[in-house]
């Protein structure tokens, strides 16, 4: 099958960020490379955005021609897509003269056809330039509300979509002149026509994704108007038609049609054939873009098409929603946003890649933040993933050098081996609809089982007892990294290929098919020497915003007494090594004066004095509580009163009192400790070396950045009695 797979231009008047490559490029990619791994033949393109209003504005305020511009924007987002490896076949540009021609055949075949005509509009003029303005050269005030400096095509203060003649007192934003609407004449393309034509059509995209289709719908409800294609600018592709010299094709019909002049530049290229992907029923057209973008793809571009006659309709538009940074749209006046050259320096580009899978804003935004990046990166891809590869190929390299033969099976083996067919299948589904997230859900699934199976299958001991059990397990783990390699290969394609190399491959695993991840190691196979797939990404300081703000301590209970005034009170006495400190603790329900008197507690040392019912308490016991059990928190070991508890090895010292407030909204609780993972309210990675003594007990998590496990040097923080794990810590 022929797969024809465009993705929307980016705009040449700026490097893309994150958001773009996160909601378009990325899934494309991804899915180019699945579908040319089911051993289809795959036509990616896309390219840059080299016309219109939005490259002469960057071009004026940089003070550049902009050609200048677009070369430079060209040259830096080409090397983006080449980095991150998005696989395109040709990522061209519409400033090219080849493009630039077919663009002007296609609009005179539209005019042969009947579908363009000319006719006059009122357009905003500058007397003082001496020339009309495009949309977004007039400034006003905004009609919605009331922001001063809206454009005329959008106020970038309400987000409306506007029409210059909507401003209020509107202006030149060059000159500052008032504007006059003058009668210009221009070339309109007849939508209207299409209307049922188009209506039809779309009725049959039943499979579109929800938010392609209300955008669809929205646009096809508020009536097919015909619109103009031509501009007074002159930045842009000429228009083959007399009388038009001072006027310009309009940006957005320009760059559709890249879709086609790039796959015509690919084949010209290449010895190959475009109508093959343009001219045939067979062939299957997909289109990614973000939301913004739909209804070109949906609606102006198809009717394009159809005007023309005779090319291929799109048959997937998959677009997007959008990419937030810590809470904000992105901004790129603003700096709000992550550019791609300056992530790609920093990071490897499968890091990237990754984390892009993993959170693609696919129904809903996305919210980035660093932390959530690094921490994803660090706990999923390098501490579940190539950890787990690092384990299995180098203790298959030390201690067998080759791929070891399968002996008798256990069940736990049969298992391992349904987990590799049944992830190729479920991961194969989920792309064939597009569903990127839910493919690496699967993938990451098996990931898990793989770490499960060594540890449970332990090869360090079961070599020393009998070997070739511990080959079986071997054979089998390597069959676990070769099927991770394989499938892994649409998302993290640079790592997939070293993980093929030190199997022991000589070729790529992009020359490989999907169904390669579940063949037969050939037994006897030489391994090479594997390396450490990535390294951590370091934190720039390991500081902890909550767990920075609060002090706590070990303490040992002197004496206890019945409050004055509340018979659901204690007045404790602590002791805190060079000091005493009276606190007042709602314990009576649960403890006996006795069963307190001579114990170690915890205590919030910084926490801000309450009068409790006439009584002032310096401080607050911690206990767990799971709606049944109240159960103390403790130094499992006794150590000095007095004592700073630690968060995964991290001390605080922090300069000011802990408001009560601040303290109720910070998230403490039991947890069972199980080994790097913790079982909480949920289930979580920690990434400090846990002693082994600690597995297998309760202990306690503070919640910052990442989960901390609450201990005093080698001596964990446990409640005094077994408290259900997610029980909350107050
Ligand atoms: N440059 C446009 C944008 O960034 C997208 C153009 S998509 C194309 O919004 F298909 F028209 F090229
Ligand atoms: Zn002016």
């Amino acid at each position: 099958m022929k797969v024809f797979i465009g993705v929307a231009w980016p705009y040449a008047n700026g490097a893309v960020h994150l958001g773009h490559i996160m909601g378009a490029y990325l899934p494309a990619d991804i899915f180019a490379r699945f579908q040319r791994m089911l051993g289809n033949e795959v036509l990616m393109v896309s390219g840059s955005d080299e016309h219109g209003t939005p490259i002469t504005l960057t071009a004026e305020k940089e003070g550049k021609n902009p050609q200048e511009i677009v070369d430079r924007y060209h040259r830096i987002n080409s090397e983006v897509m080449e980095k991150l490896g998005i696989s395109f076949d040709l990522f061209y540009r519409t400033s090219s003269p080849n493009h630039e021609e077919v663009v002007k055949q296609f609009f005179l075949r539209l005019w042969e056809n009947g579908y363009l005509y000319e006719d006059t509009m009122l357009l905003p003029y500058c007397p003082s330039c001496g020339r009309y303005l495009p949309d977004r050269y007039v400034v006003g005030t905004c009609p919605y509300c009331g922001y001063e400096n809206a454009h005329g095509d959008q106020c970038d203060n309400c987000g409306r979509t506007l029409d210059p003649k909507d401003l209020i007192n509107p202006r030149c934003a060059i000159c500052g002149t008032p504007t006059e609407f003058r009668e210009s004449k221009h070339i309109f393309f007849a939508l209207s026509k299409l209307e049922d034509e188009l209506k039809e059509w779309v009725a049959t995209k039943e499979h579109w994704k929800d938010n392609v289709k209300r955008f669809t719908m929205q646009f096809l409800n508020s009536g097919l108007k015909d619109r103009a294609i031509t501009r007074d600018i002159e930045w842009g592709v000429e228009v083959p038609l007399e009388g038009y010299e001072n006027k310009r094709i309009y940006v957005w019909f320009d760059a559709v049609i890249g879709y086609l002049s790039a796959s015509m530049e690919w084949a010209r290229r290449n010895g190959k054939s475009w109508e093959e992907f343009w001219k045939s029923e067979e062939a299957k057209h997909y289109y990614f873009l973000g939301k913004d973008n739909i209804p070109f793809h949906t609606i102006i571009w198809p009717a394009m098409l159809m005007a023309h006659g005779d090319l291929h309709l799109p048959d997937e538009v998959v677009a997007n929603e959008y990419l937030q940074f810590s809470g904000q749209k992105f901004s790129k006046s603003k700096r709000i946003g992550v550019w791609m050259p300056e992530l790609l320096e920093n990071f490897h580009p499968d890091m990237i890649r990754f984390y892009g899978a993993m959170n693609m804003p696919e129904n809903r935004d996305f919210n980035f933040t660093w932390d959530n990046f690094i921490s994803t990166i660090n706990e999923t891809l390098v501490d579940k993933f190539a950890n787990l590869m690092y384990r299995i190929l180098s203790f298959a390299y030390r201690h067998f050098g080759k791929v070891p033969p399968r002996g008798k099976v256990d069940n736990l083996d049969r298992e391992a081996i349904k987990m590799i067919m049944q992830t190729r299948k479920r991961m194969e589904e989920h792309l064939n609809r597009v569903e990127f997230r839910l493919a690496l859900k699967e993938w990451l699934n098996l990931v898990r089982f793989g770490n499960t199976y060594f540890v449970r299958k332990a090869p360090w001991d079961l070599c020393k007892k009998d070997r070739e059990a511990c080959g079986t397990a071997i054979n089998i783990s390597l069959q676990i990294a070769q099927a991770l390699a394989v499938l892994g290969a649409p998302f993290i394609p640079f790592t997939s290929d070293r993980i093929w190399y030190f199997l022991g491959n000589d070729d790529s695993v992009h020359q490989h098919g999907w169904n390669d991840s579940i063949k037969n190691l050939p037994v006897g196979r030489k391994l090479r020497e594997p390396e450490h797939l990535f390294k951590k990404i370091e934190r720039g300081e390991e500081k902890y915003d909550k767990w920075s703000q609060i002090d706590i301590r070990v303490a040992r209970v002197k004496k206890v007494e019945d409050h004055p005034d509340a018979d659901k009170l204690y007045v404790v006495t602590l002791d805190l090594g060079d000091e005493e400190r009276t606190v007042v603790a709602g314990l009576k329900k649960y403890y006996a004066p006795q069963e307190l008197e001579g114990r170690e507690v915890l205590v919030i040392y910084n926490l801000e004095p309450a009068t409790l019912r006439g009584v002032k308490s310096q401080g607050m016991l911690l206990a767990g509580d799971d709606g049944k059990v109240v159960a103390l928190l403790k130094p499992e070991r006794e150590v000095p009163p007095g004592t700073r508890v630690q968060a995964s090895g991290v001390e605080s010292n922090p300069e000011r009192m802990l408001k009560f407030k601040k303290f109720q909204k910070m998230k403490i609780e039991v947890v069972d400790i199980q080994g790097t993972a913790v079982k909480g309210s949920s289930e979580y990675h920690v990434d400090f070396p846990i002693p082994e003594n600690w597995v297998g007990k309760e202990g306690v998590v503070f919640h910052d950045r990442k989960p901390l496990i609450l201990h005093v040097g080698d001596v964990l923080i446990v409640p005094d009695k077994p408290v259900t794990p997610g029980g909350r810590v107050r």
